[in-house]
């Protein structure tokens, strides 16, 4: 015998010795046990207990299925119909020595398994043994007949107990109430009555060993990750429940808690739950797949309406497949709505469209689209989606209908910020709160599909429960609340599970705050409020990449020319001048710069006349003054004074401007159309090098040294219009 083997055999007898001295009876098989539920529905939170149990191997007995409740709801006591339904199944059961646990299941999940769970069972020496809370229910009178506890609650909870099924006959046998009596005042009696108690061998789990009430125990309870499993831990007690319960007003929690227990979501495997029960899209040919109602809502002036329209035109799902219902509560966008129809309007199967002459609210609008879809059998989900939603993801739907989910919401952001469209949590009285995992959801650190108890802006459902749960129901309308707000507190009344999904990136919401609709194109004006839709709407796809891929081409000495701005930006500032329509007579009196009195005078509109002043200033300081301190090193600008201007030449007009020096220290050039499509001619001299640039290139920008070196000329344009976009930045 080696050193090894005489330790382990040493090892071995220890235990032997030691597990027969500690514990007199052995283990209890796990083949004894068998749990027994009441569940009249299907609901969502059944399906997570089933999951749960299902993973545990326990074995469960389902009581009351498809029958109707009558056992009353939260807001009373209630529950007898589960002993009527108990009751009568054990009757049937004949193998005296097995174990029952019965439990509720809409807001339950186990967190172990049979074994420990009959263990402590064992270890807690009574033949029933019931959970127990801190609040007592549901009548306070009673408290002086409670037994006193060391430690740990002192009151019985009738969510969920254990025990010998002769033991458990005998606690029933005497149940003669009403279905909608309460269930756990009638356990209580048993209980306060020590004779009652004595016969029937009852205790309560004070420390929560076996179940976890989580009314009035928040505070005692956290989330415990240990290897590639998750479980509830009590702090207070220090124990390790194995059944955790939303009882009362906790299904919020008991959501959450389901999010990672038993491993939904473990920090080693990630999300679990993510990859199952999934509807696979891929198997069908395009007449195939579901048919989408497309909600689209528009309730204030917002920007980039018609980007939200070009982004619907991509979504990648059969047209033929999806309805649009459009509700408008904005004239000002009415155009959007109306060029978008006449273009694309007829790839869909269906459009109805609601304009703000209806003068119908958000709520009665959500209420009408969802009411159509309820009412049309082909619907089979609803897409609701707002207008400042920016869905970059061209899948999004695709991916939202394979999750297979009752409500399921991408997750989207604001760019940079906390800010979403989901909530991890709420208040006590019912508004945003943060949830412990909010931030490494939002932040993509955990990565899965969340239940959780708000969604807005963006989200699908399953229109077969509009036809169930929700019918005739209005879901947005509330006295106090948001319709928003009415909509998720009616669906989580209702025991749907709403989630979100961050399994990829979907995009982002445009702020539609401080938006103006006193332009043409407003969204040039969105530079502060929405960079980043901003950029990518008006900055030249290439421009990321000039440094990198040296794009930066050199026409003339010391002159450097770049891509700036896209051709919609290039449209947008032409069309906006033209509109106001204010361009100077070119004469050398002026009364809008300083002095008076230009020397070099052109037809021109000034970038503040139309109070573009900030946002001109701004795209200097992000797009050009990097250029400006790589091109010419060691000079740094802050663009503090610029002169900024748009300039039109026209062969009877101006066609052309004499050399001259300009006033500044580097001067922007940024070509507004093109040659030979706009305008003949045109281009610009510089005499000194005697070099020219006779093929201005649309959005592109020439940079050159302004009042020393570089005298210049602008060649005459010979037919059309030519606009280019001037600043002459100084210092
Ligand atoms: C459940 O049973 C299956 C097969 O019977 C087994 O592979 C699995 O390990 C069991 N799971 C647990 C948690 O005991
Ligand atoms: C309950 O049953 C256990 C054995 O399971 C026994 O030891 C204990 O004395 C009983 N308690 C009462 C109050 O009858
Ligand atoms: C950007 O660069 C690519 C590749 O060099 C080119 O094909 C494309 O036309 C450029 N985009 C624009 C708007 O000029």
């Amino acid at each position: 015998m080696t050193h090894m083997s005489l330790l382990s055999f040493l090892g071995v007898l220890v235990c032997a010795l030691f597990s027969l001295s500690c514990c007199e009876e052995p283990q209890i098989p796990e083949e004894k046990l068998v749990v027994v539920t009441v569940a009249t529905k299907e609901t969502d939170g059944f399906r997570r207990f089933l999951g749960s149990a299902k993973h545990f191997n326990y074995t469960v007995k389902v009581l009351g299925r498809g029958q109707k409740w009558s056992g009353g709801d939260m807001s009373a006591p209630g529950g007898g119909q589960k002993i009527r339904l108990l009751k009568a199944a054990l009757e049937e059961m004949k193998n005296e020595d097995i174990i029952i646990l019965f439990i509720d299941s809409y807001d339950v999940v186990f967190s172990s398994g049979p074994r420990e769970l009959l263990k402590k069972f064992q270890q807690a020496r009574h033949k029933v043994v019931f959970s127990s809370e801190s609040l007592i229910w549901p009548d306070r009178h009673l408290e002086d007949k409670y037994p006193q506890v060391t430690m740990g609650n002192r009151f019985l909870g009738s969510g969920g107990f254990i025990g010998y099924l002769p033991n458990i006959k005998e606690m029933v046998a005497g149940w003669t109430g009403e279905d909608s009596d309460s269930d756990q005042l009638f356990f209580t009696r048993i209980y306060i009555d020590p004779a009652k108690r004595k016969s029937t061998n009852i205790t309560l789990d004070s420390k929560c060993r076996l179940f976890q009430n989580l009314n009035g125990a928040l505070d005692e309870v956290v989330l415990k990750f240990e290897d590639g499993r998750v479980r509830a831990r009590n702090v207070l007690y220090d124990t390790l429940p194995v059944v955790i319960h939303g009882n009362g007003p906790t299904k919020m929690q008991i959501n959450y808690l389901g999010n990672y227990i038993p491993n939904t979501w473990t920090f080693e495997i990630g999300c679990t739950a993510c990859h199952e029960n999934l509807q696979p899209l891929t198997s069908l040919t395009e007449s195939e797949y579901p048919l989408v109602m497309i909600g689209i809502f528009i309730q204030q002036p917002t920007p980039f309406v018609a980007v939200f329209f070009e982004r619907l035109l991509k979504l990648q799902y059969p047209k033929k497949r999806v309805k649009l219902f459009i509700h408008s509560q904005e004239a000002h966008h009415e155009r959007h709505i109306s060029s978008f129809l006449q273009d694309h309007g007829n790839l869909y199967q269906d459009v109805q469209s609601i304009g703000p002459e209806k003068e119908m609210d958000g709520a009665a609008s959500r209420n009408l689209g969802f009411d159509m879809c309820r009412k049309d059998d082909s619907c089979d989900y609803f897409f609701s989606l707002d207008v400042e939603v920016v869905l970059k993801n061209e899948n999004t739907l695709k991916i939202l209908i394979e999750q297979n989910l009752p409500v399921v919401a991408p997750m989207i952001t604001r760019a940079g910020r906390l800010w979403s469209n989901f909530w991890g949590a709420l208040s006590a009285d019912g508004y945003y709160a943060r949830s412990e995992d909010y931030v490494d959801i939002v932040q993509g650190r955990r990565v899965g599909v969340w239940n959780v108890p708000y969604v807005s802006n963006v989200y699908l459902m399953k229109g077969s429960l509009l036809r169930s749960e929700l019918t005739d129901y209005e879901l947005f309308n509330s006295q106090t609340l948001d319709p928003d707000m009415a909509y998720c507190h009616n669906i989580r009344n209702k025991g749907i599970f709403m989630y979100v999904t961050n399994m990829h990136t979907f995009g982002r919401i445009l702020s539609t705050e401080n938006y103006q609709t006193s332009h043409l194109h407003n969204d040039l004006w969105q530079i502060f409020e929405n960079p980043v839709d901003w950029e990518e709407r008006y900055i030249h796809e290439n421009y990321t990449r000039i440094m990198k891929d040296k794009l930066i081409e050199t026409p003339c000495p010391d002159v450097y020319w770049f891509p700036i701005f896209s051709e919609v930006a290039c449209n947008h500032i032409v069309e906006e001048m033209e509109h106001y329509g204010q361009w100077s007579g070119g004469g050398h009196k002026d009364t809008r710069i300083q002095g008076g009195y230009e020397n070099v005078p052109t037809v021109d509109i000034h970038m503040h006349q139309i109070n573009y002043e900030k946002e001109w200033h701004k795209l200097l300081l992000e797009y050009i003054a990097p250029i400006t301190e790589k091109m010419y090193p060691g000079y740094y600008t802050r663009c503090a004074t610029p002169l900024n201007f748009v300039v039109r030449y026209k062969p009877d007009e101006q066609p052309l401007l004499e050399p001259h020096h300009d006033a500044s220290t580097f001067t922007i050039n940024i070509a507004l159309n093109s040659k030979d499509i706009d305008y003949q001619g045109g281009g610009c001299r510089f005499l000194r090098y005697d070099c020219s640039i006779q093929a201005p290139r649309k959005g592109w920008a020439l940079m050159h040294p302004g009042r020393l070196t570089h005298y210049h000329e602008g060649l005459p344009t010979t037919a059309g219009v030519r606009y280019i976009a001037v600043s002459f930045v100084d210092p």
